[in-house]
């Protein structure tokens, strides 16, 4: 599914990105440039690293 409208930026795309070190908004607007047009994303694009955050600290224990 979409997250960034704009950039079409999926949610996998961010949760690929995440799992590979990108760890922050700032990493993934730096290098996928979601979440940098309109902004209405912002909120989701966060929510989204923040879920596959914490299941890469479950997978890790
Ligand atoms: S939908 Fe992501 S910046 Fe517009």
């Amino acid at each position: 599914m979409y997250v960034c409208i704009c950039k079409a930026i999926s949610d996998q795309d961010i949760e690929e990105a995440v799992n590979e070190g990108l760890e922050d908004l700032s990493a993934i607007q730096t290098h996928l440039g979601a979440a940098t047009g309109c902004g209405t994303c912002v909120e989701h694009t966060q929510q989204v690293i923040e879920e596959t955050l914490a299941r890469k600290l479950v997978y890790a224990a």
